[in-house]
């Protein structure tokens, strides 16, 4: 029991909805309202994970804690308020952002995320790390997520808080984000302590797909078993629902995730021009990489079938050189 920190949690219980309420109710939040709208979040949604919009003020948070004698360093601290850079005094972190409370496992709101209305650096401006907040070891929506995760014993890891939401309105609701951070060790045993199945769903972009052979090899050397979901390039969840619907998201995407092998297969072929011997070569080369170091022979031989239809190749050359490639490994 720790009253510094207590004080922290009331004064971020009070912040997000106060934040939701000028959101919902004021002038202020009008815009915010409509970005969100053309972003198609729904009512509920925004009610649900309490989306909420900071004024593009300086003191509408500042007087807000003033008035409930809140002591203003600590609130500097907790990442609330700024310090000004000339002279003494505070100022709101947020300003002009649209907030997502990040709650912990207990469901006790102990960061924001704070996102620019469009375009415009940071994208998203997060609470500083505190006694309260610490990024390596909160999942984005944790809380709400845990009966579904209970019951199918599955995770499914996204990048954003959007793609959180919009997942939940499709009707996945086992989702779970990191902080903008990439997965940590603990993250990893987190989830391991949770679930059996991780699906990774990042975005669709280079970089989400990087990101997600990273994590995979992390994640499998817990022990969960790992499957990817494949946005087509260029969409992240978010935009995949906004643009093909709720139902499609969960059948093609989510329903539809591909091992670890299959996906990496998937990523390695994307450098690759299939259709000049040159690139063909290179690509079976890396991809039998992958598949040799499989130690079950029926895994193998059903992924070598595959590429020996797709690539219009033999199976037996495809196999002799995939021994090949087991015994110099060995
Ligand atoms: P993305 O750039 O994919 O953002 O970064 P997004 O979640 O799709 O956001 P929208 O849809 O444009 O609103 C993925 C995640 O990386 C972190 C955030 O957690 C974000 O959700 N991030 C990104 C930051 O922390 N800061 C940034 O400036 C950008
Ligand atoms: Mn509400
Ligand atoms: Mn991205
Ligand atoms: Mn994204
Ligand atoms: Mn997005």
């Amino acid at each position: 029991h720790n009253p510094e920190l207590d004080r922290l949690l009331q004064a971020y219980e009070w912040s997000a909805k106060l934040y939701h309420y000028l959101l919902k109710n004021t002038e202020h939040g009008r815009a915010a309202m409509d970005y969100l709208r053309s972003r198609k979040f729904s009512d509920q949604m925004i009610d649900q994970f309490q989306i909420g919009f900071a004024p593009d003020r300086w003191d509408t948070l500042l007087q807000f804690l003033e008035r409930r004698n809140f002591d203003l360093a600590e609130m500097e601290k907790g990442g609330l308020l700024s310090s000004r850079s000339e002279g003494k005094g505070y100022i709101d972190r947020f300003r002009g952002r649209i907030i997502f409370p990040i709650a912990n496992r207990a469901g006790k709101v102990v960061a924001f995320a704070g996102r620019i209305l469009g375009e415009g650096q940071p994208k998203y401006l997060n609470s500083p790390e505190s006694k309260l907040f610490n990024k390596s070891r909160i999942l984005y929506n944790l809380h709400q997520s845990k009966a579904s995760i209970r019951k199918t014993r599955q995770i499914v890891l996204f990048e954003g808080y959007g793609d959180v939401i919009s997942a939940w309105e499709s009707g996945v609701h086992n989702g779970v984000a990191t902080m903008g951070t990439s997965l940590t060790e603990n993250h990893a045993s987190m989830m391991k302590a949770l679930a059996d199945e991780i699906v990774i769903a990042y975005d669709g972009d280079r970089a989400g797909q990087a990101a997600a052979l990273k994590a995979l090899s992390m994640l499998e050397s817990t022990g969960l078993r790992v499957k990817v979901a494949v946005l087509p390039s260029g969409l992240d969840p978010d935009e995949f629902v906004s643009q093909y619907g709720g139902d499609r998201f969960r059948e093609q995407i989510i329903e539809s995730a591909v091992s670890t092998v299959k996906f990496k297969l998937i990523y390695l072929k994307k450098n690759h021009i299939l259709l000049e011997e040159d690139g063909k070569i290179a690509y079976v080369k890396e991809a039998l990489q992958v598949i040799a170091s499989l130690h079950s022979s029926t895994e193998r031989e059903v992924y070598l079938k595959e590429i020996a239809s797709e690539l219009e190749l033999s199976y037996d050359s495809l196999k002799q050189d995939c021994n090949l490639l087991r015994a110099s490994m060995q």
